[in-house]
């Protein structure tokens, strides 16, 4: 079963930071889950939200920030002052300084401005093919079609909240012809879920954690991978 950090470890350092990515690694994560986005000028930064506003010094939309203004940002000071001076990071940067460490989990934020995201997300990865492993997801399900139709041999996840703790028929068939992994919330999760999962080829994965008994609970469960802010609150004799 694999730990995936959720934004890192988010529980431990700001979100989407080189430090919550470093404490991952040092916690022995299996994953690090990540959200990106297109910047004004193209490049694919690491950050969650469509809005500086909440995890840097910054105010507006990512997609009208080029690189250079957005990397001027301070995203660490609003977690905690011993974070300050943390960048946005370039999903290249990450991807260079982990790769032969820890895997993937890749999330496409699905904003209106972000055309193009899965091309370029693609792109890149095709020069990291020494990677442990990662895996591309999206709340969207019409994102990891457009991903998997360009990539096909590149795992993908979609992240999902499913109603009455089941899949419909056509939900199945779409994840199926398209990705790999299901990841969902886990307060929606139950073992019929994972089995029907199970028995159509997908794997499991259950988002966010945030506490031990909860972790050990969908470890019972047999879910293939829990998204969490604490890697370390996760057994690894599960
Ligand atoms: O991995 C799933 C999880 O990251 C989805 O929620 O809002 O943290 O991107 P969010
Ligand atoms: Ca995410």
């Amino acid at each position: 079963m694999y730990t995936i950090a959720h934004r890192g470890a988010s529980g431990n350092a700001p979100e989407n930071t080189f430090a919550a990515f470093d404490i991952a690694a040092e916690l022995n994560a299996d994953f690090i889950e990540l959200d990106v986005q297109l910047t004004k000028d193209g490049h694919i930064v690491v950050i969650h939200d469509d809005r500086v506003d909440r995890t840097t010094d910054g105010s507006g939309f990512v997609k009208d920030y080029t690189l250079k203004q957005l990397q001027s940002l301070d995203a660490g000071s609003w977690y905690g002052a011993e974070f300050k001076g943390e960048r946005i990071p370039l999903l290249e940067e990450v991807l260079k300084r982990y790769h032969s460490k820890i895997g993937f989990l890749i999330e496409l934020k699905g904003h209106a401005s972000q055309v193009g995201l899965e091309k370029a997300v693609g792109q890149l990865l095709s020069k990291f093919s020494f990677s442990i492993y990662h895996i591309v997801q999206s709340f969207s399900l019409k994102s990891i079609q457009i991903f998997h139709d360009m990539y096909p041999s590149v795992p993908t996840a979609i992240i999902a909240r499913p109603s009455f703790g089941m899949f419909s028929k056509s939900q199945l068939t779409a994840y199926k012809s398209a990705a790999n992994y299901v990841n969902i919330k886990y307060t929606r999760l139950n073992r019929f879920l994972i089995s029907t999962a199970h028995r159509h080829g997908l794997k499991v994965f259950a988002w966010t954690v945030r506490n031990k008994k909860t972790a050990e609970k969908l470890q019972m469960m047999a879910v293939d991978g829990i998204v969490t802010d604490f890697p370390d609150f996760i057994s690894k004799d599960g």
